[in-house]
Formats: structure tokens, C-alpha cells, sequence
């Protein structure tokens, strides 16, 4: 099963992912970083040389560039499942998990690294907030049609843990 996880930035997605991929044996692949090769600079750098929209085209372009895989999980970024047909793509590609992340934990998350988030970049405490608030009500419907969710609210190892329960899968 190639297994892709959804969710908002800093619900530690490419953290479980990791746990996950482990447990299972599977192989384990990060979009982010599939695209920072395809275009050999960083993601912040893309936005900022190219903008959101070109972003948001080579995204897509690399999703689709994914094969079928009998034992892979892919870790996304938290935009991917909302633009394009992307949501499309990855069920044709797989299986999708939702992480679902409270908005608390998402703050307390992102606070740390700020900087490396184009889309948060320079919000004060306030503004991240209710910016983080905003994306969450825009983006929980295409996160919502993700075949399985799970609650983020313990370590990591217990995520990958639930959700290899929940699909039903052997332990490596
Ligand atoms: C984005 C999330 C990021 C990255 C880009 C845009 C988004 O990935 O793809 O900065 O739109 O939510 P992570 O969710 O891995 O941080």
C-alpha cells in the first residue's frame, strides 16, 4: 500500500511518516523535499524567487511525477491536498491519512521555526493565530476527504502506531 499523509503545516507529518515507514519496512518519501530537488533550491526560495502560484504548479507536477508503490509512505505538504486535482491524484496513487492537529498544538508547533515557512513568515503571535485559523477553515474540507484520520494528540510513535492499526497493517 503506498500510504500519503495530509495535514496542516507542523502537525509533524515528515516525523510520522518517518515512524510509520519504519514499522512497517516500507520506503518513505517526502514531497517537500522531492520538489526541492526537482528544482534544485529550497522551498523558501522558490517562493520567493518564482511566488506562491509557480509553487503551487511545480507541486503538482512532482505529485503526479509519483508511481503506484506497493510499500511507500509519503509524507505532503499542507497545501498539496488543496490545490489543482491533486486530491484526485492521490487517490488514485494511494491511501490518504489525515493527521488532524488542534489549532493549539499547530501553534505551539510552528512558533519555533517561523522563518522556514513562507506562508507564516514575520506574523506576530496575533496574526498567526487567526492566520492559522483561517487556512484551517479553508483547507479542512480537502483534508476531510482523506480515507483515514487520526487524532494527533500523543507522541509520534503511538501516531504511526494508530494509524498502522488502523489500516490493518503488519508489523515489519
Ligand atoms: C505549505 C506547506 C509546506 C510547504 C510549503 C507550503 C502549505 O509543507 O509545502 O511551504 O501551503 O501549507 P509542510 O506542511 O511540510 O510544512
Amino acid at each position: 500500500m503506498q500510504i500519503f499523509l495530509i495535514g496542516f503545516m507542523g502537525s509533524g507529518k515528515s516525523t510520522i511518516g518517518k515512524v510509520l515507514a519504519d514499522k512497517l519496512g516500507y520506503a518513505f518519501l517526502d514531497l517537500d523535499l522531492e520538489i526541492e530537488e526537482y528544482e534544485n533550491r529550497s522551498i523558501e526560495q522558490i517562493f520567493k524567487e518564482e511566488g506562491e502560484a509557480y509553487f503551487r504548479k511545480i507541486e503538482s507536477k512532482v505529485l503526479k511525477s509519483l508511481k503506484k508503490h506497493e510499500s511507500r509512505v509519503v509524507s505532503l505538504g499542507g497545501g498539496t491536498p488543496c490545490y489543482s486535482d491533486n486530491m484526485f491524484t492521490i487517490s488514485k496513487l494511494g491511501t490518504a491519512v489525515y493527521i488532524q492537529t488542534s489549532q493549539a498544538k499547530l501553534i505551539q508547533n510552528l512558533s519555533k521555526n517561523l522563518d522556514k515557512r513562507p506562508l507564516l513568515k514575520g506574523l506576530n503571535p496575533i496574526r498567526l493565530k487567526t492566520k492559522i485559523a483561517s487556512m484551517l477553515r479553508a483547507r479542512s474540507s480537502y483534508y476531510n476527504k482523506a480515507n483515514y484520520k487520526v487524532r494527533n494528540n500523543a507522541e509520534p510513535e503511538v501516531i504511526g502506531e494508530r494509524i498502522r492499526v488502523k489500516l490493518d497493517l503488519e508489523s515489519a
